[in-house]
């Protein structure tokens, strides 16, 4: 309403009072918006990966700096163990207010080699991108929906994707592409399924962004420059670009914002 106050913080970016979820949070972007939303006032950051050691080690990051934190070890294409994620995490903290998927990668165990055509591919190599990127999604908005509904306060999902999602990549990333632009695709449902409920879900599309899985390619010079041509801004992303955004539609400021997928690219996704 005209002339009442905005009842957010100073920059409207706060997450105080909420429960978060990260997944994937050990290393890279994940990692950076836990830091962040714990510094952003989240009552609770429940730090998820795949690895124990990561996920203790940036619990132990938050705690360092005054926050609450607990590391969950947890496989999120396990529907079963993400059931229990949650379950712990209500019961430890309160209901889940902010879930952020951000686990993914661009294949891995076992998925194809980035030289391997799609005609000669297989389920084989795509069941791993497919796993991660869309099935983890699927698992962790099921229980945190379920869990915002209950407590009644509204809540915030935020699905990281990649360009890939929007652009189609080739070279082993046809699943990757498939499994983010469905993540995208399921966003926008959980949008439309948690609007009643004050329950807001976006995307975030990131461009080449320097982390632990990127590193390595990022380092050949023939690929960062082929890179860097298609960003008006011309550098690699880092993960706080990532984590600035993904905390503002986080945050209590963001409520009006739903069903979208934002670019944090450097411009690219002008040209698409
Ligand atoms: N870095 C980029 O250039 C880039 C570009 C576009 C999109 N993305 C997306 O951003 C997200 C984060 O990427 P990143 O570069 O920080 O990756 P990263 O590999 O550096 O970190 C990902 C973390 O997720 C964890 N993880 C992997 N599988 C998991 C699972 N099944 N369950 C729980 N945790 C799991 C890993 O152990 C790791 O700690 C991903 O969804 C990725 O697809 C990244």
């Amino acid at each position: 309403m005209e002339g009442t106050v905005s009842p957010v913080g100073a920059d409207g970016t706060d997450v105080q009072g909420r429960v978060a979820l990260v997944t994937g949070a050990g290393q890279g972007v994940g990692r950076q918006v836990a830091l962040d939303l714990a510094a952003h006032g989240a009552s609770a950051v429940l730090v998820n990966d795949v690895d124990p050691a990561r996920a203790d080690a940036v619990a132990a990051e938050i705690h360092a700096q005054g926050g609450t934190a607990t590391g969950v070890a947890c496989d999120v294409t396990d529907y079963e163990a993400v059931g229990e994620m949650f379950a712990m995490a209500r019961s430890e903290h309160g209901p889940v207010g902010v879930l952020v998927n951000n686990a993914g990668n661009q294949g891995g165990g076992g998925a194809a080699p980035p030289t391997l055509p799609f005609w000669e591919q297989g389920p084989e190599h795509w069941s791993p991108s497919l796993g991660v990127n869309l099935h983890g999604v699927l698992h962790c908005a099921r229980h945190a929906l379920a869990q915002m509904v209950e407590a009644g306060d509204g809540g915030r999902i935020v699905t990281v994707i990649s360009d890939a999602g929007r652009v189609g990549e080739i070279g082993g990333l046809e699943a990757y592409s498939a499994a983010k632009a469905g993540a995208a695709g399921l966003t926008r449902a959980l949008a439309r399924a948690g609007g009643r409920h004050a329950v807001t879900a976006n995307s975030v599309a990131l461009g080449a962004t320097r982390t632990p899985a990127t590193e390595q390619y990022l380092a050949d010079p023939a690929l960062r420059k082929q890179l860097l041509g298609r960003y008006m801004v011309r550098r690699i992303g880092e993960p706080s670009d990532a984590s600035a955004m993904i905390v503002f539609l986080a945050s209590h400021g963001a409520s009006w914002i739903t069903g979208q997928t934002m670019p944090v690219n450097g411009g690219y996704s002008v040209t698409l």
